[in-house]
């Protein structure tokens, strides 16, 4: 039999190059065929490279070219890994991709949404949930995973060195590593079959900005503190570098209630990623120990929970 062919959207981004990269030794040893999007030709050409099918996919061209634009990269799919932007337009990038996966026989879909209450209000944390409803609908295979805010996403609070800057006052929110989101992502494509239905909130621990500083402080040998900055400030400095204003208002918003307490981390989470993939969540303190470079010196933007990553590749 043949191996199933695995696609992933997203390949560039934050979790999906991290993800491709999981799977790369599946491939290369013959036991899934890996093929991934993108609309950046400079990205293709470093995948390919790698031994990737790379596919050209623009989940926007649906709109004005209808859903056989994007039904290309679905062919010959087993299962997909789907996740979209910080943008609004994920409700509809994320339809057409369902849809276009349901129209070429697709079996099964891995949809990276967001960890939140069921009866959310938060509006993004809506989106995902309603992207999560029409994914069952469509009568695909499906797991749901629900990340918390990336660990990463610290390196963004880093402006002038030893401050961390951040907009959740002394909120504890949970966190959780990208790589850990990538092998949770990994395991169930490897084999839907025990996952089929099933949805992972994703987070290793809690933690407030001012504990994270004084991690640092520890991992990096010198004195870090918090600073707290008012949620306005991130969100124009997202906008005025690009980012969508709908989506960052509502990112905005989330760091508004977290520091007013009137959101709530679901608990009971910490051991989902351990309980999918058989190894312990990294932890805040290994996360940094393992990314100290990303801490040591250069100063980042104005920044952090829910901004658009860097790009990796
Ligand atoms: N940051 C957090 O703390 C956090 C927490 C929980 C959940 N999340 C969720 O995580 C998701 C974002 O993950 P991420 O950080 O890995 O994203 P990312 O780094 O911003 O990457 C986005 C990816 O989407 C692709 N993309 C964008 N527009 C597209 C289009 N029109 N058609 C096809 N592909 C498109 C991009 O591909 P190309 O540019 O190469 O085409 C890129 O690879 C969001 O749904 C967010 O809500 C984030």
């Amino acid at each position: 039999m043949s191996p199933a062919t695995v696609l992933v959207i997203g390949a560039t981004g934050a979790i999906g190059s991290a993800l491709v990269d999981t799977l790369l030794p599946d491939h290369q040893e013959g036991r899934l065929r890996l093929a991934a999007t993108t609309r950046r030709p400079d990205a293709a050409a470093r995948m390919r490279d790698h031994g990737v099918e790379v596919r050209h996919l623009d989940l926007d061209e649906a709109e004005t070219a209808g859903l056989q634009a994007v039904r290309p990269a679905f062919a010959g799919v087993d299962r997909v890994f789907l996740l979209t932007g910080y943008d609004v337009r994920m409700l509809a990038q994320a339809k057409a991709a369902v849809d276009a996966a349901k129209a070429e026989g697709v079996g099964h879909v891995v949809h990276v949404g967001v960890s939140a209450a069921e009866d959310t209000t938060i509006v993004h944390f809506a989106w995902h949930q309603l992207v999560e409803a029409y994914i069952e609908r469509s009568g695909l295979g499906h797991t749901h995973l629900r990340p918390a805010s990336f660990m990463q996403n610290l390196r963004l609070s880093v402006g002038t060195p030893g401050v961390l800057t951040h907009f959740v006052g002394e909120a504890r929110p949970n966190w959780v590593d990208v790589a850990d989101i990538a092998g949770v992502a990994a395991t169930v494509l490897r084999d839907p079959g025990p996952h089929d239905g099933r949805a992972y909130d994703l987070a290793a621990e809690a933690a407030s900005l001012s504990e994270i500083a004084e991690l640092l402080g520890d991992v990096l040998r010198r004195p870090w503190r918090y600073e707290s900055a008012e949620p306005q400030v991130f969100y124009d400095a997202m906008v005025r570098a690009g980012a969508d204003p709908v989506y960052m208002a509502c990112v905005r918003n989330v760091f508004e209630r977290t520091r007013n307490g009137s959101l709530i981390e679901p608990d009971g989470v910490f051991g989902t990623i351990e309980a999918v993939t058989g190894r312990p969540a990294t932890s805040l303190r290994e996360f940094l120990e393992r990314n100290r470079e990303l801490f040591s010196g250069h100063p980042g933007r104005t920044a952090t929970r829910e901004s658009p990553s860097e790009r990796r590749s």
